[in-house]
């Protein structure tokens, strides 16, 4: 098959997997294998050129911006990280379409024993950790919070608990976790959605095979939203 007439979508496992599918069978799109059950990476669907592979979700952006994949899903927060890890202005990626699932918000959490708005208040010098740097930077810089950060990969909510941080920066949901850890949110950063994201020069070459799924991903969007 000629390159030009395949589409390759980037996934990542989990929340953005799940509320994806919808969209694709909006758009007449099946895909084929489950991940839950397949160890492959690479899915087929009921479109003999149209496939989509499995990422981590970080890995998203990078995989669309160097031609791995020609257009992908990922949350606004991997988004913006990227671009901030690459100087901003170097990220050759389109976001078309806010596909409005994985809906989460990025917040502030502490212990619920600890006076955030006192320290606050007092100019202390917080211990921050996250796994989104970029974002709490911004944050707490443009509240005028002096912070120190601290880059953890993953389990920010044992942070607090074993003293490495006075306060976390991570994406809320349910707020189930935060419950668990006996932390509490005191301040929403951001509200966070999936987003669509394709390569330029994808949409340039591929554009009649892009551009209709766009619509129908916009009409499923819509729709959902009404
Ligand atoms: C996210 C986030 C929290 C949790 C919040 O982690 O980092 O730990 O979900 O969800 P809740 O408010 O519904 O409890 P995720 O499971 O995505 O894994 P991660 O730690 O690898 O980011």
């Amino acid at each position: 098959m000629n390159p030009d007439e395949t589409l390759t979508l980037a996934l990542s496992k989990g929340r953005i997997f799940d509320e994806t599918l919808p969209l694709l069978r909006a758009a007449g799109i099946e895909v084929l294998e489950d991940p839950q059950t397949s160890r492959r990476l690479i899915l087929p669907t009921n479109r003999p050129g149209v496939r989509v592979v499995l990422v981590r979700a970080t890995d998203v952006p990078t995989y669309v911006e160097h031609g791995g994949a020609d257009l992908g899903v990922c949350g606004k927060d991997t988004l913006i990280e990227h671009a901030a890890a690459w100087g901003g202005a170097h990220v050759g990626l389109l976001e078309p379409l806010d596909l409005g699932i994985a809906r989460c918000r990025m917040s502030v959490a502490v212990p619920a024993d600890f006076d955030y708005a006192r320290a606050v208040r007092q100019g202390a010098r917080l211990r921050v950790a996250t796994k989104y740097v970029a974002i709490a930077r911004e944050f707490f810089a443009s509240k005028g919070v002096h912070v120190d950060l601290i880059k953890l990969y993953g389990s920010m909510e044992l942070a607090p608990l074993t003293g490495l941080a006075d306060a976390i920066v991570d994406l809320v949901s349910t707020g189930n976790t935060l419950k668990a850890n006996r932390l509490v949110e005191v301040e929403r950063i951001m509200d966070i959605s999936s987003r669509l994201v394709v390569r330029p020069t994808a949409l340039k070459v591929k554009g009649g095979l892009i551009r209709p799924l766009l619509q129908a991903f916009a009409a499923a969007v819509r729709a959902d939203a009404d």
